[in-house]
């Protein structure tokens, strides 16, 4: 990692510089695809030995939504093996609404209880079911994340309000990069990037959701149920990995920064 960072450091940089392009316009900037761009080009050095480029040039921003749709038909695929050799997988994810494509899952899964099932926690889970624990669901346990919902960074500090025990506890249940022997293999650099992306865009820039309706892009829609009303929480969509929009912010560089980026105001 520490041969690779000046190579991330470089993407960062033309990250930041985009950023302070964009700011002076004073145009709300959609953090979805820019940070998307961002990751992909770093990951496309360490990959490939070359950037995508995707942040300075249009020509291959095409990928990430070409992989986006992938995602989903491996989602499907991985979920129902049986789907794929059907190719049935293809027409459910083009044409099915949700609502049903759940149904048509369930059907699936009852078909394969062809004996004794098993029971957690009063749940019967039939035969040939794969059993994960979904990190939403483990992150959002109250039992381990008091007010799960709340963007309370300050959880994590130790004062009066937050007792080592409790900490403790926290750190036992957090995996956002899952435990064990098919843990994430990109651990140390996606802690890397994101701690340098974070530090050097507080450095250079206030900022600010976009005012009115357009600032809304990513929260929950308070019409809807099950979570997705949530208007707070930034909505990620499950797709073998996270779907997600927006938020759409406004930057404004922080006093001189912009000279240290060799820019003018
Ligand atoms: C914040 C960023 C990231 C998060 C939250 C994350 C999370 C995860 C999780 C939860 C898994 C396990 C998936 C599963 O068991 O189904 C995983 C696997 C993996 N991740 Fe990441 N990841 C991140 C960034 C990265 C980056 C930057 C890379 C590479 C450059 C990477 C490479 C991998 C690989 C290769 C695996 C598969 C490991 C295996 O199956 O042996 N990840 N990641």
């Amino acid at each position: 990692m520490r041969a690779f960072e000046p190579i991330m450091v470089q993407e960062i940089d033309t990250f930041i510089k985009h950023l302070f392009g964009l700011s002076k316009s004073g145009a709300l900037i959609n953090m979805t695809p820019m940070c998307r761009h961002l990751s992909y080009d770093t990951a496309a050095h360490l990959g490939f030995g070359s950037s995508l480029n995707l942040q300075t040039d249009p020509t291959n921003r095409f990928l990430p939504k070409a992989i986006s749709i992938g995602d989903l038909r491996i989602n499907i695929c991985m979920n129902f093996p049986l789907l794929m050799k059907w190719r049935l997988h293809q027409r459910i994810a083009d044409n099915v609404p949700n609502s049903l494509r759940d149904r048509f899952f369930e059907a699936l899964n009852i078909m394969e209880d062809d004996a004794e099932p098993l029971v957690i926690d009063g749940h019967v889970i039939p035969r040939g079911t794969q059993v994960a624990v979904n990190i939403y669901s483990l992150h959002h346990n109250t039992e381990y994340f008091p007010d799960p919902c709340s963007y309370r960074p300050e959880r994590w500090l130790e004062d009066a309000l937050h007792s080592e025990a409790a900490k403790k506890v926290m750190s036992d249940a957090f995996a956002p990069f899952s435990v064990g022997s098919r843990s994430c293999a990109g651990k140390a650099m996606a802690y890397l990037e994101v701690s340098l992306t974070l530090a050097k865009t507080l450095w250079y820039f206030d900022f600010e959701a976009a005012a009115g309706e357009s600032g809304n892009l990513g929260g929950g829609t308070p019409a809807r149920s099950g979570g997705r009303n949530r208007v707070d929480e930034f909505q990620l969509y499950d797709r073998f990995s996270a779907h997600h929009e927006g938020p759409n912010l406004v930057f404004h560089p922080r006093e001189n920064t912009y000279n240290e980026l060799g820019m003018a105001a």
